[in-house]
């Protein structure tokens, strides 16, 4: 079945943030475990978190982007039209998704001003969203894992819904962020 496309424009963005989520999610789970359980401090953790840093905080408003991109432009129709129980389904993924980028990097840059480590390599410093409070770094960095975790759930299922399309129902819903059509 020959559905509409997005545009390359929604396509770069789509392709670029899974790019970018699965360094941020390698980058995360690493950095912590050199820093936080070897108690590792070295070039490589110090540059694991500046990069964790840098392209979580470029993902905030690349995302922001992004939305204002998909409010104005829309989602392809698909044709037949789904189910309403798997358009629900859909729409919720997608939003929690939007959602999720926005939230996890801003929680990743709560927990950053809160500890203060707010230093980008020898580069910048990000602004700071709050005062100094160590005990509340804590919490908001258990919030920022979970958060993390609950992304990783959200991602498998949009995945198995996109491999369903493909190679249950072969209606041609899963071809229209694929690139190059
Ligand atoms: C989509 C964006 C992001 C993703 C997917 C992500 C993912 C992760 C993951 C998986 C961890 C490891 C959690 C753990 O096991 O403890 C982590 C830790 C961390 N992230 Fe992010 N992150 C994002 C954005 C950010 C941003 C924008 C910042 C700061 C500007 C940031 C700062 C941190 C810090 C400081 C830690 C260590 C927290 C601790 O001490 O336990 N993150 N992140």
């Amino acid at each position: 079945m020959r559905q509409g496309s997005y545009s390359a424009i929604a396509k770069g963005f789509h392709w670029l943030t899974v790019l970018a989520v699965l360094f941020m999610l390698a980058t995360g789970f690493l950095m912590t475990y050199r820093g936080g359980d070897l108690g590792i401090w070295d070039a490589l953790t110090n540059w694991l978190y500046s990069s964790h840093k840098l392209v979580g905080f470029t993902i905030l408003w690349f995302t922001t982007l992004r939305l204002v991109n998909r409010l104005l432009a829309g989602a392809p129709a698909i044709d037949p039209p789904l189910h309403p129980l798997q358009r629900v389904v859909a729409a919720a993924t997608h939003w929690a998704l939007y959602a999720l980028l926005v939230v996890l990097p801003l929680l990743g840059w709560t927990a950053v001003s809160l500890f203060p480590a707010r230093q980008v390599f020898d580069w910048f410093s990000l602004p700071a969203l709050t005062a100094p409070d160590k005990e509340t770094y804590k919490l908001v960095a258990a919030w920022h894992e979970t958060a993390a975790f609950v992304l990783i759930a959200v991602a498998a299922l949009h995945i198995a819904g996109a491999l369903f399309h493909l190679l249950v129902k072969r209606d041609g819903v899963f071809q229209r962020m694929w690139p190059g059509r």
